[in-house]
């Protein structure tokens, strides 16, 4: 490699965004130091954890830590001082008014201010409201001085929870936005080696870019959702409706699938942050606030599926096939199953649940109560003596399921597909009922 303009990527905060960030960069061949003031957090990923589940990266990160491209430290100072550039990975939470809160981000800005020994490229990659870019600023010159030597860039991150590494390795595009050429210069260096597609703008429009692209992302399942509701009355079938419109390439394939609503930490929580961000500068955002009316009515329209199903809901025994927010991960932040499982404990139904990754989280708040509530170790265990299966999740172990099995050990054979994942036909040849969201 011929003269690098800089040499150590500092990562500040290791969740979901900043690990997979930080292994990324390391694994491209860049020197990365990783920080987090979750202690607990520093120690596992320092011996090769990964602190939550997320497929492929933990046998990444300990290849980059083996070979001493990758160093993780408690100490946030010294990974300011040791980088050149230093990309803002920490939290982002939602206030109760949904405005985010940046009190993470002021911290690590200060640390940053603290410890300026030269010239330094932030990089704000945690999703921000747009113009933080210019409140880091004013922070870092507040606390280091007017002389400080810095350069504040946007580069948000697309990264979905389950298929993070993929994304990282093989983004659809990398969006940057600079305010000087030695900013856009580092940046691009640094993604040379993924030879992706970059967009390069100012810093408010990236910071806005991501805003958006979420925040369409919603539309779109809010709109395949509304259209289920309306299959459902006249009798048509909304997976074949989205076939038929995603082939066209003006609307697209993904992000079709009706089922129970958007969830996660990013869609519902940036979408709030984009509404309030438009209300504050008096544009009218209606449209996203109907988004979000769609998606909050889906848990509704869900139970009263079920109550469809089999009527009286006290003291029957449901199983429940996947918690975590999507099919891959263990994360159950706005999770559509905690307030599926709290509308039917409610209708007093007992409950047994079941999913491959997400239990320990979900037991954190719905502690086990047999026989209201059981965790279960197996899709099987979970469905035994059921008057029906309802699947929240759309995990690939559900759908290759010895459905023959399932049938010998129900109460009654029902299925409520949340997420249009089954085959009807195979579950109907199984003996089963089948209630799918917007299917005949
Ligand atoms: C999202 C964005 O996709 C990613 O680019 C961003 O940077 C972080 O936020 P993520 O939250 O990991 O990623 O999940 P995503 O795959 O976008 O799914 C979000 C939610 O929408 C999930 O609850 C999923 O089940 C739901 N969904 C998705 C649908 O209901 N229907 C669909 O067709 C697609």
């Amino acid at each position: 490699m011929g003269h690098k303009p800089f040499k150590t990527v500092g990562v500040l905060g290791l969740g979901h965004v900043g690990l997979p960030t930080a292994v990324g960069f390391s694994e491209l061949g860049w020197q990365v130091i990783g920080t987090d003031s979750d202690t607990n957090k520093v120690a596992l990923v320092s011996n090769g954890c990964c602190p939550f589940y997320e497929p492929d990266l933990e046998p990444l990160l300990r290849k980059n830590l083996a070979e001493g491209r990758l160093k993780v430290t408690t100490d946030v100072g010294e990974a300011v001082r040791e980088s050149d550039i230093l990309f803002i990975c920490v939290g982002t939470p939602q206030k109760p008014d949904g405005s985010p809160d940046l009190s993470q981000v002021e911290a690590v800005i200060r640390t940053v201010a603290e410890n300026l020994n030269g010239y330094k490229l932030i990089v704000e990659k945690s999703t921000v409201p747009v113009q933080t870019a210019q409140w880091i600023k004013r922070t870092i010159l507040r606390y280091a001085g007017n002389d400080a030597e810095f350069d504040v860039a946007s580069n948000p991150e697309f990264l979905r929870e389950g298929t993070a590494v993929q994304d990282f390795f093989h983004p659809d595009r990398i969006v940057i936005g600079i305010e000087s050429e030695r900013a856009k210069e580092w940046l691009l260096e640094l993604y040379m080696p993924l030879n992706a597609s970059i967009v390069v703008t100012d810093v408010n429009t990236a910071e806005l870019i991501k805003h958006a692209a979420n925040s369409f992302l919603a539309l779109k399942i809010s709109f395949i959702n509304m259209i289920a509701d309306l299959c459902e009355v006249v009798g048509a079938d909304v997976t074949e409706v989205a076939r038929g419109i995603g082939l066209d390439p003006r609307i697209g394939p993904h992000f079709l699938q009706a089922g129970i609503g958007y969830g996660g930490y990013c869609l519902p929580k940036d979408l709030k942050a984009f509404i309030r961000i438009a209300e504050e500068h008096r544009v009218d955002f209606s449209l996203l606030k109907e988004v979000e009316k769609i998606n909050e009515a889906r848990i509704d329209k869900f139970v009263k599926k079920v109550q469809r199903a089999l009527w009286v809901l006290k003291d029957k025994t449901l199983a429940i096939w996947g918690l975590s927010f999507k099919p891959n991960t263990d994360d159950i932040r706005e999770a559509p199953s905690l307030k599926i499982i709290g509308r039917l404990l409610e209708e007093g139904a007992n409950l047994r649940l079941y999913d491959p990754a997400a239990m320990e989280n979900v037991k954190q708040v719905f502690p086990e109560d047999p026989p209201k509530l059981v965790y279960c170790k197996s899709a099987v265990e979970a469905a035994t003596n059921a008057y029906a299966i309802l699947l929240v999740t759309e995990w690939d172990e559900f759908r290759n399921i010895d459905w023959t099995q399932i049938r010998q050990v129900v109460a009654l054979p029902i299925i409520v597909d949340g997420r249009n994942c089954l085959s009807p036909e195979i579950v109907k040849e199984a003996g089963f009922e089948y209630y799918g969201v917007g299917r005949k």
